[in-house]
């Protein structure tokens, strides 16, 4: 059987990091997991009074929630949280009160920035709001990635000096992931 996952990718900008891990990262994983990346640019602001009527963005979104088997959070930090635009489509999705898309959906957090911190305060964050919404996060390892020269190889792979780490990482994430699901 397959596994669809999820990605959240915490950045709208165009030649993000966080973005080029997600796509390089997927490579790592077995044939079994199917990674997709879901929209969140195009969501709009959450307003409560627009609950009894989702935006179809709103509905897409919640939709590829419901339809995997597990998430995988890859997030920029902006000032020791995470981005507006993430906690925007975390909400959307947690909504309607008692009809959350992310119940019990096992979940990987991963962030990429410029800084030695490497998002260490945006995923504290993100885990403290995943716990509320019930989603289980996988706790080890942790992975606070600084973008530096030889992250990504030149075709966009994750880079000979990054790949052993990370390459647990996914093996830790895809048992856990399984496990969850079992
Ligand atoms: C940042 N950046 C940043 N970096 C960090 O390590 N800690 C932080 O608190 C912040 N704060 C912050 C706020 C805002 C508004 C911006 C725009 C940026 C820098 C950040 O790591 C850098 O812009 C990354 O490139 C963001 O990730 P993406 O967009 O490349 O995925």
């Amino acid at each position: 059987s397959q596994y669809q996952i999820a990605v959240v990718v915490g950045s709208l900008r165009r030649e993000s990091f966080n973005r080029k891990m997600a796509d390089a990262i997927v490579k790592l994983a077995p044939a079994d997991f199917v990674f997709k990346q879901v929209q969140i640019g195009d969501l709009p602001l959450y307003n409560q009074d627009d609950d009894g009527n989702p935006a179809e963005s709103v509905k897409r979104l919640k939709a590829e929630i419901l339809a995997a088997q597990g998430l995988l959070f890859i997030t920029a930090e902006y000032n020791r949280s995470i981005p507006g635009v993430l906690k925007n489509a975390i909400d959307h999705a947690s909504r309607p009160y008692g009809q959350s898309a992310w119940v019990g959906k096992p979940a990987g957090v991963l962030g990429v920035s410029v800084g030695a911190a490497g998002t260490a305060m945006a995923q504290q964050h993100l885990h403290n709001v995943l716990s509320y919404l019930d989603v289980p996060t996988l706790g080890q390892p942790e992975a606070f990635i600084q973008n530096k020269d030889g992250l990504f190889d030149e075709a966009g792979n994750i880079g000979e000096d990054s790949k052993k780490f990370l390459q647990n990482w996914m093996d830790t994430y895809v048992a856990w992931v399984k496990k969850q699901n079992a």
